[in-house]
């Protein structure tokens, strides 16, 4: 093996092991030395076969690092420029190439997986014959659809050979589900799962068993006869329901903007009826269109490398040690108290649950009964692990029962003196070196932190409704707060399993001030009189999750009023004077008529019981004006503009500090497209109507929005410096 090796190649009583080991990485990725080492390894397995067919047995596929292999090298790939799409094709049609001689070498081939093998580690794995797992909590699967892309490493033309067409979509591709080893085995992705020390000598005793068997020495789908299963498009049963395939998938991503999912979908429904040498082509055509394109390259920024740098550290400040909780207090058990207990609980944290009376706080401490419960009766909890995760949430009335806390997490009603007269309370008698943490999601951290004795501990640790599902989580950092609160706190998010970002303290933080223009721009349109069925719709086609006016109705338009009336005075105090927009107008008249909300069952929506939401009808009379043309294009685009322009300004204004707090909070806290790779990266990224892409393309696009709609989409200064020098958000 030279230095430029990532394949060893050993022969032991006649089994081949070809060991993937790039000599130059942590883990095995698929460039271009693990291309050429596989490409060398198996031209050598052929010569020798040729020389001597009975002298080897059969093969063995292992690795030599923690994970099988990590599948492509994706800070190359995102490098990928349309002019590089024939050499992409070629390039990923040979590593497809080697992997084909090798699946119709003659020889058993078995995948010895270790570790996680996602992506191209499990495209490995399928064009060995037969795939035994390490016992152990990793990851198998075909993720590739959440970065924008396919798996188009023989994935799509194995996986719909072996499962069928419609359960290779719905099980494997898709969703990009990433399974635990017994999952994997569940779905037949792998054959078997031994103990991890008897991997390889399971591998080796297939081959063994194996050895000279010409049915184990191919795949299904190269003997004769093979059928995909449930048939292919031609067989009438299939063809009669395969129409309906692209609507329902349109369903399911609710007409949002992805071409990954849509090209998976061709891909295999366009393989299946050809051979598998045809098939596999289309695939890498099809993957390569998406390398090229820019929405891979947004997903792959938020989704792996901003994820990745806030899994890191992102944030938080460095040379400081790790520092978990192990008492946690909790102020208040209503909805968020009782939520942030039973997260804590799960992740091993002794909680008490403080509330106003014993009979709230118990009813708090029942929310996690209530979730943990369902577990059981689905088989995936037992009830012993219940019993023991609930009893570490400890409820009471009384603050003596806090001594001994090292980290507190206050969530009593919104008021700066109710607040301060909490933290009176407990400080003297939680740990001296407490943490102070506050769920407040409006007020001013430093204000709170007047309060305290120790403001240099005291944090904003703001989490999102509902706090079991919403995984992001809002660190805000005060005046007056200290280097190792912030870190204290980064390591408790984590320690729960959630994502933290970091902002600086500011009216409305980062994420709900960006979420309030989402919304408000929703309300601008209706005051305008475009049609609201239009501008829920544009925003599903713009890839949002939820729609302004519905989410306006969720946030109650009577807190949106109490936020403007607050950013008036605000306003005042500084001498300024913020007009009355038309969008404030629709929400007071709203308010006015008693429509304030979801929670009161009149908003801009009806609430039947029990029945399905539906926009007020009335609402046409009242706002809709038959004559406006918004076009469709614009209407999108205000709604990721607004966000996207106010993002830019709260990085300008330090509120927010790092580009990747900023992708991650607008994608996990405000439902900011996905698509696009978050508010920043949509920026970077955006590409104009005629093909231009970047900053620059972003603020000539704002400032045609500000000329047609309003100053709010003129291009902060830091944004026009941007384009101006022909730089990204980075
Ligand atoms: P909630 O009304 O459901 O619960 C508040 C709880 O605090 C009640 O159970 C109340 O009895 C208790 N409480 C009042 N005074 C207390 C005292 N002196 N000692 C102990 N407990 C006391 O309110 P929710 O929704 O849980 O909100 C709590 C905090 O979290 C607020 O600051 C809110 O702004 C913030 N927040 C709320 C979010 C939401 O979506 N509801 C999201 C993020 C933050």
């Amino acid at each position: 093996m030279t230095a430029t090796d990532a394949v060893r190649y050993e022969v032991e009583n006649g089994i081949v092991t070809l060991t993937i080991d790039d000599p130059n990485q942590s883990a095995n990725t698929m460039n271009e030395t693990y291309r050429a080492s596989m490409e060398a390894a198996v031209n050598r397995l052929a010569d020798e076969i040729a020389r001597d067919g009975d002298a080897i047995k059969g093969v063995v596929i292992a690795s030599a690092k923690k994970t099988f292999f990590a599948g492509g090298d994706l800070k190359l790939m995102t490098q990928a420029t349309p002019a590089d799409a024939q050499t992409l094709f070629d390039n990923v049609e040979s590593i497809k190439a080697t992997l084909r001689r090798l699946e119709t070498i003659g020889k058993p081939v078995v995948a010895a997986i270790n570790g996680a093998a996602l992506g191209g580690g499990l495209e490995i794995a399928l064009a060995c014959h037969h795939r035994i797992a390490a016992e152990g909590r990793y990851e198998i699967g075909l993720p590739e659809v959440t970065l924008g892309l396919l798996p188009g490493g023989g994935g799509v033309t194995r996986t719909t050979r072996m499962f069928g067409i419609q359960d290779a979509l719905m099980n494997v591709l898709l969703q990009g589900q990433r399974n635990k080893p017994e999952k994997a085995l569940k779905i037949g992705l792998i054959d078997e799962i031994v103990p991890a020390d008897e991997l390889l000598s399971s591998a080796r005793a297939w081959v063994e068993a194996n050895a000279g068997n010409e049915e184990a020495a191919t795949q299904p789908w190269d003997r004769p006869g093979h059928k995909i299963p449930g048939g292919t498009p031609s067989n009438p049963k299939l063809a009669a329901f395969l129409p309906s395939f692209p609507a329902n998938l349109k369903k399911q991503l609710k007409g949002a903007p992805y071409i990954a999912p849509r090209h998976i979908m061709s891909a295999v429904v366009e393989g299946a009826q050809v051979d598998f040498d045809t098939a596999s082509r289309i695939e890498s055509r099809y993957l390569v269109n998406l390398l090229i394109g820019q929405q891979f390259k947004n997903m792959t920024q938020a989704f792996f490398f901003d994820l990745g740098a806030i899994n890191a550290g992102g944030s938080r400040p460095v040379g400081i040690a790790e520092r978990k909780a192990e008492k946690l207090a909790i102020l208040g058990a209503g909805m968020m108290g009782a939520g942030i207990a039973y997260e804590a609980a799960r992740a091993g944290i002794e909680v008490v649950l403080k509330d106003v009376s014993v009979e709230a706080a118990e009813k708090g401490k029942s929310y996690s009964d209530n979730l943990l419960s369902k577990q059981v009766e689905r088989g995936r909890l037992t009830a012993e692990k219940k019993d023991q995760i609930l009893a570490r949430i400890q409820p009471t009335a009384d603050y003596a029962d806090l001594a001994g806390c090292d980290f507190v997490v206050e969530a009593v009603f919104e008021s700066v003196e109710l607040k301060h007269s909490v933290f009176a309370e407990l400080e003297p008698i939680v740990n001296g070196d407490a943490l102070l943490g506050s769920n407040t999601s409006t007020l001013p951290i430093t204000t709170l932190a007047e309060g305290v004795q120790r403001p240099e501990d005291f944090i904003g640790i703001h989490f999102f409704s509902p706090v079991d599902k919403m995984q992001l989580v809002e660190i805000i950092v005060g005046e007056k707060t200290s280097d190792e609160a912030l870190a204290r706190a980064i390591d408790f998010t984590k320690q729960i399993r959630k994502i933290p970002i970091v902002v600086n303290d500011s009216r409305g933080f980062f994420t709900s001030r960006v979420f309030g223009t989402l919304v408000m721009e929703g309300v601008e349109m209706l005051a305008e009189g475009v049609d609201p069925v239009t501008i829920e719709r544009a925003a599903q086609l713009a890839g949002f999750p939820g729609q302004p006016l519905a989410m306006s109705d969720e946030v109650s338009l009577t807190l949106q009023q109490k936020i403007e009336g607050e950013a008036r005075k605000a306003a005042a105090a500084e001498g300024k004077e913020l007009p009355v927009t038309p969008a404030s107008e629709v929400v007071n008249k709203l308010v006015e008529l008693g429509r304030p909300g979801k929670a009161a069952g009149a908003g801009f929506y009806e609430y039947p019981e029990g029945g399905k939401k539906f926009l007020w009808p009335e609402l046409w009379n009242l706002f809709v004006k038959d004559d406006v043309d918004v076009p469709l294009e614009d209407i999108k685009e205000r709604l990721t503009f607004i966000m996207a322009i106010e993002t830019v300004r709260c990085f300008e204004e330090g509120v927010i500090r790092q580009v990747a707090d900023a992708n991650i909070g607008s994608i996990f806290g405000i439902g900011f497209p996905p698509v696009h790779g978050g508010a920043l990266q949509y920026v970077n990224g955006y590409e104009s109507v005629t093909g231009e892409i970047g900053v620059k393309a972003f603020a000539e696009r704002a400032q045609e929005l500000a000329e047609k709609y309003g100053e709010r989409f003129t291009p902060p200064a830091l944004l026009l410096e941007k384009a101006e020098k022909g730089e990204k958000f980075a």
